[in-house]
Parts: structure tokens; sequence; C-alpha cells
């Protein structure tokens, strides 16, 4: 267009020539002149007004070429803007997220940290219950029952229920004879010899208690008898066989008396038994769940030493004694034989069921009152259907203690 300029001049000047007047008088140079001059003032004109329009244009030119240099430079801004808005709203989403972790670890925290003190606290307590049980189990016995090994029939009588035994905790020869389930009379025969031979010389001293026992499981230990009083649930008597007075009673904690022991021997509610450790109580557990409780109670004091909850069932068992520090629970099945033990309750752990025989008795026509164990004489004292009987046992050592 700029270019076009000058052409378009020269053509707008012969346009302009083209409409004037034709000259009336050629020799009017005065006139000439003066339209001479008008064209060269119009001309002039006319330059600076494409001189200006150029101008004008370089100008308007320079103005969008700045216009588009500034939108761009706003597009890299807006760009970048965006961009920087766009990092923002990352570090502000990644900042909520590491809050959010923040608060969660913060509740975590409050949740785990009373969780890890019951926790701590619990293996503290189990370490020093262990300690503590260790030390009450700790006596200089480490047998384990590996068979019986014989049968003796000492005595017979007509009962099928009673129990008989010998005072474990002392050297002392006697032999106590308690017939029935519940009475307050005891036989005491001087030794082994003149119970087993019935009513010849010298006779047996009969013993008044001031209460009645239940049950088959009485013990007697170093000179006390101890038996479940007969009309309460749970209460424990020790009486002193020399003095013949009631020494100390307490009442069985831990659900005890509340049902039978065994499920075949239905008169006993507490089970009594000594060992190598001393006295403990078999008993049923709170609640109607059928299985056995083991309590460890200190005689001198009555107070209970510790209790296990055993896996072991009162269903067709039939009686239980202790060797050692281990629970042996007898069963048969519906009453008869054959009698077997086959419940093992080891409150340190070491005995295992895999280390267990075949632990059968010898046949018996039916369940058995009481099965006691003699730390003494290292056999059983037991009662079948009005007999009196030893069992002799093969034992071994267990495996030594981690
Ligand atoms: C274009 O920009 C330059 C420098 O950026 C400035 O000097 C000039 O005056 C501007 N021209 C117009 C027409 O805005
Ligand atoms: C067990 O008793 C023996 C000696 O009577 C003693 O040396 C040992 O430290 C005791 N063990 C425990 C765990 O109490
Ligand atoms: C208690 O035992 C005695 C002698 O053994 C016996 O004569 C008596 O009948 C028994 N009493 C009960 C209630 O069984």
């Amino acid at each position: 267009m700029t270019v076009a300029l000058p052409e378009t001049s020269a053509v707008l000047v012969m346009f302009l020539l083209a409409f004037l007047p034709p000259p009336r008088h050629a020799q009017d140079p005065a006139m000439v002149h003066y339209i001479y001059q008008r064209f060269q003032v119009l001309e002039q004109g006319l330059v600076k007004c494409t001189q200006a329009t150029r101008a004008y244009i370089e100008d308007f030119r320079e103005f969008s070429r700045n216009i588009s240099v500034l939108l761009g430079r706003c597009q890299t801004h807006t760009s970048e803007y965006k961009s920087a808005v766009h990092n923002l709203a990352l570090r502000v989403e990644r900042a909520q997220r590491e809050i959010d972790y923040l608060e969660y670890l913060r509740a975590a925290d409050l949740c785990v940290e009373p969780e890890e003190k019951t926790l701590a606290e619990t293996m503290l307590q189990e370490a020093e219950e262990d300690k503590k049980i260790r030390a009450l189990l700790n006596a200089s016995c480490d047998n384990m029952l590996m068979g019986i090994k014989s049968l003796k029939i000492v005595k017979k009588t007509m009962d099928p229920e009673g129990s008989w035994m010998k005072d474990t905790g002392s050297n002392s020869a006697k032999v106590y004879f308690f017939i029935g389930s519940r009475n307050n009379t005891v036989w005491e025969f001087v030794n082994m010899r003149a119970f087993m031979e019935d009513s010849t010389k010298p006779a047996p001293r009969k013993l008044m208690l001031p209460l009645s026992w239940q049950g088959s499981g009485q013990v007697i230990y170093k000179g006390f008898l101890f038996f479940h009083n007969q009309g309460t649930a749970n209460e424990i008597i020790k009486y002193n066989l020399q003095k013949k007075t009631v020494e100390d009673r307490m009442l069985l904690p831990g659900g005890a008396g509340r049902a039978p022991v065994y499920a075949h021997s239905p008169s006993t509610y507490i089970d009594l038994a000594v060992d190598e450790h001393g006295l403990w109580a078999i008993h049923s557990g709170p609640g109607v769940q059928g299985y056995l409780v083991l309590t460890k109670i200190d005689p001198g004091t009555l107070g209970v030493e510790h209790a296990w909850d055993t896996p072991c069932r009162s269903r067709d068992a039939e009686a239980a004694f202790l060797l050692c520090g281990v629970l042996y629970v007898v069963y048969n099945s519906g009453g008869q034989g054959p009698h077997r033990v086959t419940c093992v309750y080891d409150p340190l752990g070491t005995i295992r069921d895999e280390d267990l025989p075949n632990l059968f008795f010898p046949r018996r026509p039916r369940s058995h009152s009481m099965i006691h164990y003699n730390s003494r004489d290292k056999q059983l004292y037991a009662w079948n259907e009005g007999n009196q009987i030893i069992y002799k046992l093969q034992t071994r050592r267990r495996l030594p203690q981690q």
C-alpha cells in the first residue's frame, strides 16, 4: 500500500487535470503558473499525508507488535501463573496429605500407646507370674508317669464310695479309712498290715469329726486332715488329727463346688490332692464350661497360691491325681473300663501330650471313687467298687526345664 502511494498521487493529479476546464487563453501564463503552484502544494500535502500515514502505520505496526509481545508475555505469565497455581495446589494437597498422615499417626499413637503399655505390663506380669510358679513348683522332683506297673487289692468292702490314704507329709505308718460319700467317722489303722488284715488286733481307732466330709476328695498332710465340709459349696476344713480340733477353714474361690469335679464321681465336688509340691485342689470352674480348675493351696495358711484353668474336661472323667506338679485325669466311657489317662496338665508346660505313652489302668468293673498319689511311696491309692487298691507306677525323668 505504501509502495503504491506515489502512483496513486500521480493518478490523482491526472484525474484532477481531466476535470479542469480547458485553457481558454493559452497565453495566460500567470494562470498556468498559479495552477502549477497549487498542484505543487497539493502534491506536497499529499506526500506529507502519505508520510504521516506511513508513520502512523509504522506506529500501529509497532504498537501491534508491542501488544502482541505483551500479549505473548501475558500468555507466558498466564501459563507461568497457571503452572504456579497448579504447583501451589499440588503442594497444598501434599501438605494436606502430610497433615492427615501426622493426624493419623497421632491418633494411632493414642490407640497404640495404652495397648503397648498393657502388653508390656501383661508381659511383665506374666514373667513375674512364671517366676512365681517356677519357685512354687521347684521341688526336687522331675518324674513323669510312664505307665501303671501293677495292681494290688489290699482290702475289700461293700461300699462303692469312699477313700483311704496315708499321711504323705510325714513318715507316719497310719492308714486312714473314710467309708461312704459323706460321714463324720474316720477309721485310723496303726499301719498297712492292720488295715489289710481287717478287724484283727490292734483294732482301728474311731475318730468322730465335729463336721462331716463330702465326697471322696479328702487328704491327710503333715498331721492334718483336709476335707470338703458337707453342706457347704466350697468350704475346706483343716482338722488337727492329734488335737482333734478344727485348725482352720477356707472358702475355695474360682467357682469351686458348683458342680461335681468328675462326671463319673457325682458326690465329689472338691478333690484335694497332695504331691511333692504340697496341697492342691481340683474342682469345677466358674460357669458351666465343664473344665477342671487346679488350685495350689498353702497348707499352713490355707491361702491360694495359684490357680490354673486346665484343658481337661469333666465329662467322662472319674478321678485325677497330681504327680510331681502335673495333673493326670483318668477317663472312661459310660462308667466302665477301660480307664485311661487322656488329659495331662503341666502348669510349667514341660510335659507335652506327645511325650506321654498310653496310660491305661488295669481293667476294673466300675469307675474309681478316688485315685490319690502318695509322694512318699510313689504309688497310687485308689478305691474301686469297694476295693482298696494300690497301683504301682512306672515313671521316668522328664526333660530338663529350659
Ligand atoms: C513499543 O514499545 C517500545 C519499548 O518497549 C516503546 O519505546 C514504544 O514507545 C512502544 N510503541 C508504542 C506505539 O506503544
Ligand atoms: C530351685 O531350688 C534350688 C534348690 O532348692 C535352687 O538352687 C534353684 O535356684 C531354685 N530354682 C528356682 C527357679 O527357684
Ligand atoms: C457313718 O459311718 C459309720 C461307720 O462307718 C456308719 O455306721 C454310719 O451309718 C455312717 N453314717 C452315714 C450317714 O452314712
